[in-house]
């Protein structure tokens, strides 16, 4: 009997520990400061491989140096524009693992998405303490701000309506770079008598062919009228919109026939090596170009804003937050404060072919292309890019991308606009 009771006393022992050591574990989710010393800062992303992960190795090299005592996982999950990552972070975040820090877009994709699910703590403090609110610009500021408060921090800025061109291949075949739609199609013309593929693509993965639709609306429409088409206040049953769709169905006679099997990168070096002649994507593709087939800027390739966006930048801003429940915000704060430090974004942005998100960075470390392009930031008109989850929500963009992907094969224009309309109800 004795003996029993002893039994049961130590099994209720060992069962109150087992409690409040997981007491202590969801003490830790919500108190100040890191309770959890042994805890790794794990960096999710889609950064891996060519032309994606350089800038980020820089930056985690940084921090390092800043905080040799903080363990760093680089816990990226390749796939361009996070075909595969944000699958992999959904289930993490659902399942109550959120990564200690994650790369998210300004835009819907924060706000409406992890914001609005209240998974994300606000850094306004942060943003005091660094003297950021200044920083960054304003623009930039609401783009990751939600009811008063801000939840990330954008480490840099991409342009997405841009389009390389291969120097040689246009210099030999006569080719002015071409600023409307008219003068696009005269050179793509010229270029596939010459036995040049005009256009490249690779939708292997569909948001690129999404990012090519999205610029030809841009082009189409203007500012106005596109940012329209998301507040609902367009229709995408719009004459406009058809236009822009029949435009989009011209520039995919002019493409490389392997596009569905080639992922950006693939569908970028065509043009570098004189296969294809252009190709519309975000320059990304620089620090592609750049870093890892080691073209020269200006020399070997070229650029120009997509047909009749002159004066128009389709903003991408790569952003990094702090997770609600993670065991190390303490370290978290650090990692974000090193990202968004003058330092932290001349090492990343000069790498990744973006520009700095903040209005005081060093422009004497940026390319050519980075110093033109810091210049037009500042006096274009901005856009969100839908491909990139900064205009709408993600539940939209995922039925865009398939209308996109159905288009590209069956071309017919009712039935994609139909489409596009159908999945305007994501929109409310
Ligand atoms: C975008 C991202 C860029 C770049 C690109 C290709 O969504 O903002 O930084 O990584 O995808 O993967």
């Amino acid at each position: 009997m004795k003996a029993r009771k002893l039994k049961f006393i130590s099994l209720l022992l060992v069962l109150a520990m087992v409690l409040a050591a997981c007491n202590s574990n969801s003490d830790s989710s919500s108190g100040d400061g890191n309770s959890d010393k042994d805890a790794k800062l794990d960096i999710f992303s889609w950064w891996t491989g060519a032309g994606e992960e350089d800038g980020l190795n820089a930056l985690i090299e940084l921090f390092k140096e800043k905080h040799p005592d903080v363990e760093v996982e680089n816990a990226a999950v390749a796939g361009g524009a996070g075909t595969n990552a944000k699958a992999v972070l959904a289930s993490r975040m659902q399942g109550d693992d959120p990564p200690a820090t994650f790369q998210v877009h300004g835009g819907a994709e924060l706000n409406e998405g992890w914001v609005a699910a209240g998974k994300m703590e606000p850094l306004n403090d942060l943003y005091e303490e660094e003297g950021w609110n200044d920083k960054f610009p304003q623009d930039l500021i609401d783009m990751v701000s939600k009811d008063g408060n801000i939840y990330s921090v954008p480490v840099n800025i991409h342009r997405g309506n841009v389009l390389w061109y291969n120097t040689k291949v246009f210099e030999e075949n006569g080719i002015e770079v071409p600023t409307t739609f008219d003068e696009w199609f005269a050179a793509a013309d010229k270029l596939q008598e010459a036995g040049v593929t005009p256009l490249a693509l690779g939708d292997k993965e569909p948001w690129t062919a999404t990012q090519l639709f999205e610029t030809t609306l841009l082009g189409t429409l203007g500012p106005d009228d596109y940012n329209k088409l998301f507040t609902g206040e367009l229709s995408f049953k719009d004459e406009k919109v058809k236009q822009a769709a029949e435009t989009f169905k011209k520039m995919l006679s002019y493409i490389n026939e392997d596009h569905s099997s080639r992922n950006w990168q693939d569908a970028s070096q065509l043009v570098a090596n004189g296969e294809a002649a252009m190709n519309v994507m975000g320059d990304w593709a620089k620090g592609y170009f750049v870093n890892d087939l080691n073209l020269k800027v200006k020399e070997d390739f070229g650029w120009a804003e997509t047909p009749e966006t002159d004066g128009e930048f389709m903003v991408i801003t790569d952003t990094f937050g702090l997770p609600k429940g993670v065991s190390n915000p303490d370290d978290v704060k650090k990692f974000l404060s090193v990202l968004g430090s003058v330092e932290g974004q001349d090492v990343f942005n000069p790498l990744k072919g973006s520009i700095p998100a903040r209005t005081d960075a060093d422009v004497s470390k940026y390319d050519a292309y980075g110093q033109e392009t810091i210049e037009e930031f500042k006096q274009a008109s901005l856009v969100p890019s839908l491909a990139h989850g900064s205009a709408a929500p993600e539940g939209f963009l995922t039925k865009v991308n398939q209308a996109v992907n159905i288009f590209v094969t069956q071309q017919d224009v009712d039935q994609f606009i139909d489409s596009l309309d159908q999945a305007s109800s994501e929109l409310k």
